[in-house]
């Protein structure tokens, strides 16, 4: 399979949003990563489901929903029924993990569950059957454009070796700091999802373009 793309929109242009996804769907990404934040887990305020809302109207891609944010049982329904695809929840805001996970499935989404750079793999081993995805965070969550921290390769590398082994079909997403050096590195250690936030987004180059050399550098690992 090749690796997806997953854009986060955290640095596009809000004036005109829906052209700016319209242009990651027509390069051809596979999913779209909406951050959310509320201020209190991290310090950041971003948007909430109207603007998910908005999204779902103008793109058919799965919507990737990171709840950055306290309590995100509280919101699981409201991203849901806006058009939410993936929901997904840091184990750090979920000291009943099990419920909430469950919870995601009931609603009909597939669930993800998000590491921080400081929490080790083992917090998510004991629900791995149960997810669809894990979100291996290489940056610390709250801004774009930081640099990748580099013991996330090591986390990829033994999720990779326990759904293998364990013969499970979770996805690998890793998020934060991926550019046309540590994509490549990532896909290399078996990570299926790369999110890519300013790589895409940015003063430089056209969307189109961003994600046509992001495809390439990934390309030998497809
Ligand atoms: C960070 C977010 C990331 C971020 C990625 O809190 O979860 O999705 O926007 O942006 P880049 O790719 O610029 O690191
Ligand atoms: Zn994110």
């Amino acid at each position: 399979m090749p690796v997806k793309i997953a854009p986060s929109i955290l640095t596009a242009d809000f004036g005109r949003i829906t052209d700016e996804v319209k242009a990651a769907a027509e390069a051809g990404v596979e999913y779209l990563h909406l951050d959310i934040m509320d201020g209190h887990y991290v310090p950041v305020i971003t948007f909430g489901p109207l603007l998910v809302a908005a999204v779902r109207k103008a793109v058919d891609l799965t919507l990737d929903i990171h709840l950055m944010v306290e309590r995100p049982e509280d919101h699981i329904a409201a991203f849901r029924q806006a058009g939410g695809d993936i929901i997904n929840v840091h184990v750090e805001t979920c000291p009943h993990l099990h419920r909430v996970v469950g919870e995601i499935r009931h609603q009909g989404a597939r669930a993800g569950v998000c590491l921080n750079p400081g929490t080790p793999v083992s917090a998510v081993e004991a629900i791995l059957g149960e997810v669809d995805q894990v979100m291996v965070m290489a940056v610390n969550p709250g801004w774009g454009g930081q640099t990748f921290i580099e013991s996330s390769l090591g986390k990829v590398r033994y999720l990779r070796q326990q759904i293998d082994s364990r013969a499970l079909s979770v996805e690998i997403e890793v998020d934060g700091g991926i550019n046309l050096t540590t994509g490549p590195r990532c896909a290399a250690a078996g990570a299926d999802v790369l999110v890519a936030g300013s790589f895409v987004y940015n003063d430089r180059a056209p969307v189109a373009d961003n994600v046509r050399t992001l495809r390439a550098a990934l390309a030998p690992y497809s």
